[in-house]
């Protein structure tokens, strides 16, 4: 079955950092990169997080103002992005921000592990919430429901580590957006673009390959394409 496109936008810090460690700042980039941000929203169906994301941030995770809104309009898209929480055990709080803003969609994709009382109060609040795998997420399987359910061709993903690094692992990644800022955070603590387990060999990597290269001020903007996954040993996003 098709799978959509999946690609990754992150800002980090010159020092591997996508938010400090106490997670009191996650966000740090120029208003350029929040352009960046809402144009590449602009270019897909949906968008996704985990949930200590939209937990931690007040976050809508739609398309911004008119504008990023006629530009969706014109490339034949929907007005609003369907908008993907992913929510293993079920720790999405039901109060979040993004509950508040029902302009479109919001699909929590969950486990087994989680509660049948913390899903009630999910369904309560999100349009679907959908059960893929018993301790991990099946992505590939979420995937490609959210093709054949919802339609999804172009999926955007917007961390945080954990969450990349799981599609990473699974060979599910087509593309990385990454911004580089001119900061240093440090803290062994503090996320990266990339968390959870990581691989234990070289060979389990993701390859990259530089596409483009964009300096504005001292932010970097890089985008990557990604060949293969770490876990799977399948290729990546390019065949798909
Ligand atoms: N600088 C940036 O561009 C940027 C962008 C986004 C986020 N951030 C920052 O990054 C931090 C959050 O990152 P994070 O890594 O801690 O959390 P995260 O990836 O946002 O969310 C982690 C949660 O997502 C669910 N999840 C992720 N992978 C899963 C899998 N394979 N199977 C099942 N569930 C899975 C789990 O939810 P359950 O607990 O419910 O199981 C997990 O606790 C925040 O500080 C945020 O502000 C920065």
């Amino acid at each position: 079955m098709k799978l959509p496109y999946v690609f990754i936008n992150m800002a980090m810090t010159a020092d591997g950092k996508i938010a400090t460690a106490n997670r009191a700042v996650s966000t740090f980039s120029s208003k350029y990169d929040f352009e960046h941000l809402l144009e590449l929203r602009a270019s897909a169906d949906a968008v996704m997080s985990g949930a200590r994301t939209v937990n931690e941030q007040v976050v809508n995770l739609g398309p911004g103002p008119a504008k990023f809104r006629r530009l969706r309009l014109q490339s034949g898209l929907a007005e609003y992005n369907l908008r993907v929480i992913v929510s293993g055990s079920g720790s999405m709080n039901p109060h979040a921000e993004i509950f508040c803003h029902r302009f479109s969609p919001i699909i929590i994709l969950t486990t087994g592990r989680a509660a049948e009382r913390k899903l009630e109060r999910l369904r309560a609040v999100a349009d679907a919430v959908k059960t893929l795998g018993e301790n991990e997420i099946d992505f590939r399987g979420a995937f490609e429901w959210l093709g054949a359910k919802w339609n999804v061709q172009r999926l955007l993903c917007e961390g945080g580590g954990e969450l990349n690094g799981a599609l990473f692992r699974a060979g599910l990644v087509n593309e990385l957006h990454l911004t580089i800022c001119p900061k240093i955070f440090g803290g062994r603590n503090a996320p990266t673009i990339a968390d959870g387990t990581g691989v234990r060999h070289l060979a389990g990597a993701t390859r990259l390959r530089l596409k483009s290269m964009k300096r504005v001020g001292d932010e970097l903007f890089l985008v990557y394409d990604a060949l293969k996954s770490a876990t799977s040993g399948k290729a990546g996003g390019l065949k798909l």
